[in-house]
């Protein structure tokens, strides 16, 4: 069976395997047709892929000759150049691309929603988005590090002595976590919200202070993820945020409820009450941000506060994403694979069910089909 590797267009500089991952699948028993100029952008060029034994070809040639397409955004091209019967497997973001997966289910395509995989122990090898928020986590405190017209640690010198920064991090997931962990390895001092209890100890032991705030809702059916909060709680949250980023030096606002707008936990007024050329790195910012200020792709300055708005860290370090990316692919590919090298859809599978928007004809993942209310 032939897997395609395509080139991504816009900005986008990750690619969905490099050469080092192809030989890998070649190994699995599949051939492999690279798009040219795909890894550029990650520092991979065509000889690297050709060196693994792959094929290099144009992108109508990738499309109309494999079996299995990867890429990291979802293909959006018309969707008539796909053979019927093709496997496609991407980040779908099945709400912003409906339109493209009913067309796709239309046209008879099988498509795999990498961000839809499920969260279990058994697929953590093949968890893209926590592999993508590990990437965010860190590059994100890396940057507000250097935004920051302040140190990071504390310094004793003959000058006197500077204070450690203070880092606010709202939100504990993947993002979060490796944020309270960069952000310590640099010496700062560093508070943590989330509404998840769970979170509590994880935090502690990377060193973190973990804050609090009381009558946070949990529910163990929204399968580890946060769900929407009463309005007393989210007052009292806000109240409190508002306290801590006072002291801050940095807000690092990672809070996000899958399926839906962001929570808004900074506002206009908390902004106005911080030290002027503090730092907020906003990556909710393209689910609606968790501050009232943040502007998607943008930066901002307010009242001395510099608000920068990214989800796209991942892109910035186009060749560790990209290789944590074809990893997690691979492994993926492990569980469907036989022993012929061909990709076979066992829709028993939990993993496979779970991560499938359609397949001949049909919407499958169940949270596909409860996102689209369908
Ligand atoms: P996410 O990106 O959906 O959200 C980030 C964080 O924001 C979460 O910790 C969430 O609780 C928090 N949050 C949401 N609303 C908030 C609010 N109003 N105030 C403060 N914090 C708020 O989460 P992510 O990073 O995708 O992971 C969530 C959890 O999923 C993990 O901690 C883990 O339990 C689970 N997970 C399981 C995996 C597996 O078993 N394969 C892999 C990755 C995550």
């Amino acid at each position: 069976m032939v897997v395609g590797i395509l080139k991504e267009t816009g900005t986008e500089k990750r690619v969905a395997m490099l050469p080092g991952e192809v030989a890998s699948l070649k190994k699995l028993g599949l051939e492999v047709i690279v798009e040219t100029g795909a890894g550029e952008k990650a520092f991979a060029s065509d000889a690297a892929y050709l060196k693994t034994g792959a094929k290099v070809a144009e992108r109508s040639d990738v499309i109309s000759g494999s079996a299995m397409l990867l890429s990291v955004a979802a293909p959006v091209d018309d969707i008539n150049l796909f053979p019927e019967g093709q496997i496609i497997c991407s980040v779908i973001n099945p709400v912003e691309n409906k339109v493209w997966l009913e067309n796709a289910r239309l046209k008879g395509l099988s498509v795999l929603a990498l961000d839809q995989i499920p969260r279990t122990t058994r697929a953590q090898s093949m968890d893209i988005l926590s592999s993508m928020a590990t990437v965010s986590g860190y590059k994100a405190v890396l940057e507000a590090a250097s935004m920051l017209p302040r140190f990071f640690p504390m310094f004793m010198s003959s000058a006197g002595t500077i204070k450690p920064a203070r880092v606010l991090i709202l939100g504990a997931g993947v993002a979060g976590l490796q944020a309270v962990a960069t952000a310590r390895k640099l010496g700062a001092i560093v508070e943590v919200f989330d509404v998840r209890s769970a979170v509590k100890e994880e935090v502690r032991s990377l060193g973190g202070k973990f804050i609090e705030v009381e009558g946070a809702k949990e529910d163990a059916a929204a399968g580890g993820y946060a769900v929407e909060q009463s309005e007393e709680f989210k007052k009292k949250q806000k109240e409190l945020i508002q306290q801590r980023a006072m002291a801050a030096d940095v807000i690092i606002a990672t809070a996000q409820i899958p399926g839906r707008k962001a929570p808004v936990l900074v506002l206009k007024e908390t902004v106005a009450n911080m030290n002027p050329g503090s730092v907020i790195i906003d990556l909710a910012a393209s689910s609606g941000g968790n501050c009232e200020l943040t502007e998607n792709n943008k930066t901002v300055l307010v009242n001395g506060v510099t608000i920068i708005g990214r989800s796209d860290y991942p892109s910035d370090m186009s060749s560790d994403a990209s290789k944590m990316f074809g990893n997690n692919i691979i492994n993926l590919i492990k569980i469907m694979a036989d022993k012929q090298g061909n990709i076979v859809l066992n829709m028993s599978d939990d993993i496979i069910n779970g991560t499938t928007a359609v397949h001949r004809g049909e919407y499958i993942s169940p949270r596909v089909i409860q996102i689209l209310n369908l």
